[in-house]
């Protein structure tokens, strides 16, 4: 056999988006790119701003010896101390160049923090609906996924995180805003997370540590201020990237910030530092470090983000579909009319509009939507969604 049984079975695990995109492929070369409008990919389309094109023109002329080289496995030491005012403005703390780890985006960088963190035979804890990779980053590492519900808003729910926390969670992953949901938890909702892991950990007397996935702060509305972890709980760690924030996904770069707080602080960014190392990132990416050094705080033309937003949420509004609006990214998540997420997701697809069922998100009943598309794509849409939700009159 080829490919060993425990990936097979990941590969039908990971498979609704995977599938969704050979079938909108498959739709696009029979019908057409304008005549199907795809909803299933989180790529962002606004482009990057220009300051984005410039830093890397400055990154591209640099003469500087060993430019190309390798460097310390943490980062370039004057980058992290420029994501350190970063980090220390946004999050209200006093970060140094210390407590931040370069990495290859936020994937690279919830890789090399888990490792660090993880024995094997430990408990990851996320939240449903939650993004899929999750599963996999902790099992690279030996760790176990548990999962708890949110509430019907999508903010977390503290009873229910405290009942799935085991002698064995290692750490609890958050996503704020949330990919899929939009949601963006509230720092009452922050706090009261931060104390129960202050209190299980001491019931349990081992640190649980708080990883707070958030590539994306900047993509908010309406005001909305995303709540910093590192305010209610000291032993919480940030993985965020550029991609977002940017648009440049394909570039690969992010960073671990560690509360300039955190227990063990030294031995705990040695850790995530050597795991970037022994993983293969080695370091991340040295242009794109140069390039978003430059770049603390810039961010795409969210009012983009914003308008189509309204686009879709009106839309779907007066054609009667129940959602929750996303305070936060370019997701939303609809309830499945009829019931089954599936159904309808094939419903909308021989309307020739693709999303991607709850059920791969770890919630049935709810189907997911980026519309990170052009405008078009939203208004063209429209029709189908119509049809689609006709038939379940
Ligand atoms: C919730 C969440 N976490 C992490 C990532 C990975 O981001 P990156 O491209 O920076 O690795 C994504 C990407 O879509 C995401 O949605």
């Amino acid at each position: 056999m080829a490919v060993s049984r425990k990936i097979k079975g990941f590969m039908e695990k990971s498979s609704w988006i995977r599938r969704m995109f050979e079938t909108g492929a498959e739709l696009k070369a029979k019908h057409g790119v304008e005549n199907v409008f795809d909803f299933s990919l989180g790529n962002p389309n606004v482009p990057p701003p220009a300051s984005f094109q410039k830093a890397l023109e400055e990154a591209v002329r640099e003469t500087a010896p060993n430019k190309h080289g390798y460097m310390p496995n943490g980062g370039y030491p004057h980058v992290r101390q420029e994501v350190a005012g970063f980090v220390s403005r946004r999050h209200g703390v006093s970060a140094t160049a210390d407590d931040i780890v370069m990495t290859v985006g936020a994937g690279g960088g919830l890789n090399a923090v888990i490792k660090a963190i993880v024995d094997p035979g430990d408990e990851v804890l996320a939240m449903i609906p939650y993004f899929v990779e999750y599963g996999f980053y902790a099992d690279n590492h030996g760790a176990a996924l548990t999962l708890a519900p949110t509430t019907e808003e999508f903010d977390l729910d503290i009873a229910a995180i405290e009942g799935a926390l085991t002698p064995r969670t290692s750490a609890v992953i958050i996503n704020s805003p949330n990919n899929p949901t939009g949601a963006v938890y509230p720092a009452s909702s922050i706090a009261a997370l931060g104390e129960v892991l202050a209190r299980k950990s001491e019931e349990y007397g081992r640190t649980i540590y708080l990883v707070s996935d958030e590539p994306y702060t900047a993509i908010v509305y309406e005001g909305t201020e995303v709540p910093s972890v590192f305010s209610h709980y000291r032993n919480s760690i940030v993985v965020t990237s550029y991609s977002k924030d940017l648009s440049i996904p394909g570039e690969r770069i992010g960073y671990a910030a560690v509360h300039p707080d955190i227990e063990d602080h030294a031995n705990l960014v040695g850790g995530i530092i050597l795991c970037n190392r022994i993983l293969g990132f080695v370091n991340a990416p040295a242009m794109m470090q140069r390039v978003v050094g430059k770049l603390q705080g810039e961010t795409v033309d969210i009012a983009e983000y914003a308008r189509k937003r309204e686009l879709i949420c009106d839309g779907l509004e007066r054609l009667g579909y129940e959602f929750v609006k996303p305070r936060g990214t370019f997701y939303l998540m609809p309830r499945a009319p009829g019931g089954d997420d599936v159904a309808f997701v094939q419903a909308l697809q021989d309307e020739l509009v693709l999303a991607v069922p709850g059920s791969g998100f770890g919630l049935p009943g709810h189907f997911r939507l980026s519309f990170c598309v052009p405008d078009e794509t939203i208004t063209g849409a429209m029709p189908g969604f119509e049809r689609a939700i006709a038939r379940y009159r």
